[in-house]
């Protein structure tokens, strides 16, 4: 019995003692593999992928995985400046036209006006008298001043003495300020506008209105000329600063924006010449706006095909390319807000960038699914990417951090936003190089 016994335990300490040396090897394998994930952090992309997994549809994430795969191993090629002599010449050319030359009048804005053609709202080329204009833009009286109650945001109206409008958007949040949250959350960045502006012309797509920083005293240069329906809303606050809600869709009493020392900071944006004809459609890729609700680009790989048959797009070939051009630029500026766009009545207009306020919010993500109709369609003018290359290896912060220098003496862009700029575009050269890889140059390439 005891010898039984004994043969028994003996089998027993065996299996027990197996499964101690299981869980052992078990368990360094779990630590290992955990460490080997800390040692490789995870680029911001990465992170916004890992975020969006679960609302985010396959059609996205297929293409995100190998988009970031892809920027981590990218050729050196993209990570060095381009020496063109011809091209840093016409990059110079635009930093130079921001000097200003002459004194600030209602005749040099108005010079503005004839810029706009069915095209482009700024010369292409440069235009020599660009910093005057904005210079007068910055410090020229306004004659009036009312809501703009199209919109759901805060907005003004503004006219100067010779009648022409310009739009403007104050500022909600110092310059540092992180928005969390989806990629639409938090209210316009007033800097975002002006940022936006000067990298349209660096990017060779002058479609962006004339923008810049401007300051105004509310209660004397504001109160005095404000339209009736837009003083109703003005107030004091506890520490004498006046505040006022204005009139828009989401406008509340609850939620002023207030000056600080008596002065009210935003972005002053020209508005477009009354007699060329504007018209909005509905963006394709537009979000649903709506938690769980996909939309049909985020779960239909095929998604740009059946855009690129339908009655619109067929009729208007160029659309489609400005579309990505415009998605481009938007992931620079991580604006995922464009639900419409605007084109002028004309048909041989293109896409224009207005609106781009809801853009650098967070330095710290990379929203890939911007980028959705580049790498859904696997198509980019030869132009765009040629205009990229000119801008690679430091290139695009560099000139933008030094057009705004050139404007502002104050910051426009933190370091953070500009070193995020740099990454973006990185990535949109990865998604090229992804599609080239599966499509072939040829396909990609649109000349
Ligand atoms: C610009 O304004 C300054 C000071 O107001 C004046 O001295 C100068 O003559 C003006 N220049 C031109 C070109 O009008
Ligand atoms: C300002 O608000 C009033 C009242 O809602 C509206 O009638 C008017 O059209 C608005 N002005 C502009 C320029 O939107
Ligand atoms: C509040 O501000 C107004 C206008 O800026 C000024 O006239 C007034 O003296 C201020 N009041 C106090 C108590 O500081
Ligand atoms: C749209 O279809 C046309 C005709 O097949 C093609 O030439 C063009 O490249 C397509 N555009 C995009 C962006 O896929």
């Amino acid at each position: 019995m005891s010898f039984i016994r004994m043969r028994f335990n003996i089998k027993l300490c065996f299996v027990f003692l197996l499964l101690i040396i299981m869980i052992n090897v078990l368990l360094l394998f779990a630590i290992f593999s955990q460490e080997r994930k800390v040692m490789m952090p995870a680029s911001p992309a990465d992170k916004q992928l890992k975020d969006s997994k679960h609302e985010k549809g396959i059609a996205n994430d297929f293409f995100a995985t190998r988009i970031i795969e892809g920027s981590k191993a990218i050729s050196k090629f993209y990570k060095v400046p381009l020496l063109n002599p011809l091209m840093k010449k016409h990059l110079d050319t635009l930093i130079n036209d921001l000097q200003v030359h002459i004194n600030a009048s209602e005749k040099l804005l108005a010079r503005s006006v004839a810029w706009v053609t069915w095209q482009e709202l700024v010369p292409r080329q440069g235009e020599p008298l660009l910093g005057s204009v904005l210079h007068a833009l910055k410090t020229l009286p306004i004659s009036s001043v009312d809501n703009a109650s199209k919109g759901t945001q805060l907005k003004l109206m503004v006219s100067f003495q010779s009648n022409l409008k310009a739009i403007f958007k104050p500022k909600w949040y110092p310059l540092n300020t992180i928005i969390e949250g989806p990629v639409y959350a938090g209210k316009d960045r007033y800097f975002g506008e002006v940022a936006a502006f000067h990298l349209s012309l660096l990017l060779g797509l002058p479609r962006a209105p004339i923008s810049v920083r401007r300051q105004f005293n509310v209660q004397l240069e504001l109160a005095p000329i404000a339209s009736p329906e837009l003083l109703k809303t003005f107030s004091n606050n506890n520490d004498n600063e006046t505040c006022m809600y204005g009139v828009c869709y989401y406008c509340h009493p609850n939620d002023p924006v207030c000056t600080e020392n008596g002065m009210l900071d935003g972005a002053l944006i020209l508005w477009l010449p009354e007699y060329m004809e504007i018209k909005k459609y509905k963006h394709p890729w537009r979000r649903t706006y709506r938690k769980n609700v996909l939309a049909k680009w985020e779960t239909d790989s095929e998604f740009c095909a059946k855009v690129n048959v339908s009655q619109f797009y067929r009729n208007r070939p160029s659309v489609l390319l400005d579309l990505i051009d415009t998605s481009i630029f938007d992931f620079l500026i991580d604006n995922g807000d464009r639900h419409h766009f605007e084109m002028f009545a004309n048909t041989e207009s293109p896409v224009l960038l207005i609106d781009n306020g809801k853009s650098f919010g967070n330095p710290h993500s990379d929203h890939l699914d911007i980028l959705a109709p580049l790498y859904q369609c696997c198509r980019i003018r030869y132009s765009t990417y040629e205009r990229l290359l000119v801008l690679k290896g430091g290139t695009l912060s560099r000139y933008l951090s030094e057009m705004l220098k050139m404007v502002y003496d104050s910051t426009i862009l933190t370091d953070l936003h500009l070193e995020a700029l740099e990454r973006r575009l990185l990535l949109v050269f990865s998604a090229i190089v992804f599609c080239i890889k599966e499509k072939g140059e040829e396909f990609v390439l649109v000349r």
